[in-house]
């Protein structure tokens, strides 16, 4: 057991018969899609929304039954991974982002009536910012863009694959991870950035979720509501 593992399976408490759930990204929701799988197979009944290529994938090979975005009323319960969390006066903001999932992510978050984050306890900071933050950009002019967040002195970096060739989101655009020691106001950055030509999503997720499950590596779980 690790802090990944438990806070995924924790979520699971927050699963009823009947649900459409929205299925985050990466390392932390695969051990929430695996508890999830064993349940469908005894007969618990959901209907999963991904958030990537990477999540439809596996879900498909767990036997989760899927739905398109576009074909949902409501999502019941979204749960998802966080790279960096911060709570302050009961408000809760993170950064989002790091398997490059943030734009679907977001999309079906914003959808979900009530929206869960689970993650080991590496990711809880005093302030956002050490982690890199994503940028989606267009790839058209996308340099432009580059050249204003290095003006800002946001230092973006390119994302690239292990090839050194540029990373493509599920969308076909380009990431690039801005540094940041620490961001101070993630509210009015993200109104910042929400707003460049050419600037699709950014990995910003100010009060975009109510319940976070926060594990640590004996396993044991932090529930905050
Ligand atoms: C995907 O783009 C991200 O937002 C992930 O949800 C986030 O990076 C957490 O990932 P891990 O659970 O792998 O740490």
């Amino acid at each position: 057991m690790n802090g990944k593992q438990a806070a995924g399976e924790r979520a699971l408490d927050y699963i009823e018969d009947g649900m459409v759930v929205g299925l985050g990204t990466g390392s932390t929701v695969f051990y929430f899609l695996q508890a999830l799988s064993k349940k469908v197979a005894e007969g618990l009944q959901v209907t999963g929304v991904v958030t990537s290529i990477q999540t439809a994938k596996l879900a498909e090979e767990l036997n989760i039954p899927l739905m398109d975005l576009n074909d949902v009323k409501v999502i019941d319960v979204c749960v998802d991974g966080a790279d960096e969390i911060y709570t302050e006066s009961g408000h809760i903001y993170g950064i989002k982002g790091g398997g490059g999932a943030l734009l679907f992510e977001k999309l079906v978050a914003e959808t979900a009536k009530m929206r869960i984050w689970i993650a080991d306890d590496a990711k809880v900071v005093s302030h956002l910012g050490a982690f890199g933050l994503p940028v989606e950009v267009v790839q058209f002019g996308y340099m432009q863009v580059f050249q204003q967040l290095t003006a800002k002195g946001y230092a973006p970096k390119q994302r690239l694959n292990e090839d050194d060739t540029p990373y493509t989101t599920d969308s076909g655009n380009y990431l690039l991870d801005l540094q940041f020691e620490p961001i101070t106001d993630p509210i009015s950055l993200a109104t910042e950035l929400k707003m460049m030509t050419g600037v699709v999503e950014h990995g910003l997720f100010n009060d975009i979720t109510e319940v976070t499950i926060i594990a640590d590596a004996t396993g044991s779980a932090m529930v905050t509501e």
